[in-house]
């Protein structure tokens, strides 16, 4: 299931710094680190699922939208703060937007990149969740 991970900030006059550790504070080994930025706006990312790849998607900087289906409900989380962290299953469906200007998306991954790990059509998505 989705939800969101609260990152331990370490706090002090001179700026704060997260850290997070793989399998440690989210239920995943880190195996890959992604991130996006310069996004125009109105620009939509996303837009597929996984088989097996698990993640972590955090507002590094700047906010946007992501919205998740699981195959049977759908649910929008906004993130803009550097120390909270959508954790995002295999098979959820994902659509990232609505990214403010300077906006960076960091994810952590599972795995290393796979293509055929990708499922980029919603019916076939919607197909293998009802199996
Ligand atoms: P994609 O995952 O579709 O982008 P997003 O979900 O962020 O909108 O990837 C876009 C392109 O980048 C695609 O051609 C594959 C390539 N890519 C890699 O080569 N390695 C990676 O780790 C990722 C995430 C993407």
């Amino acid at each position: 299931m989705a939800k969101l991970i609260n990152i331990p900030v370490v706090h002090d006059k001179r700026g704060n710094l997260s850290v997070i550790e793989g399998n440690r504070n989210i239920p995943f080994n880190i195996k890959r680190v992604y991130y996006l930025y310069d996004v125009p706006g109105g620009a939509k990312r996303g837009g597929h699922a996984h088989r097996k790849l698990k993640q972590l998607i955090i507002a590094a900087s700047g906010s946007f939208d992501v919205v998740l289906h699981n195959g049977k409900e759908k649910e929008t989380f906004t993130l803009n703060r550097s120390n909270v962290g959508l954790y995002v299953p295999q098979m959820t469906w994902r659509e990232i937007e609505n990214f403010s200007s300077g906006a960076v998306c960091l994810v952590l991954a599972s795995k290393h990149y796979d293509e055929s790990d990708y499922i980029r059509n919603f019916k076939e998505f919607k197909k293998l969740t009802e199996s």
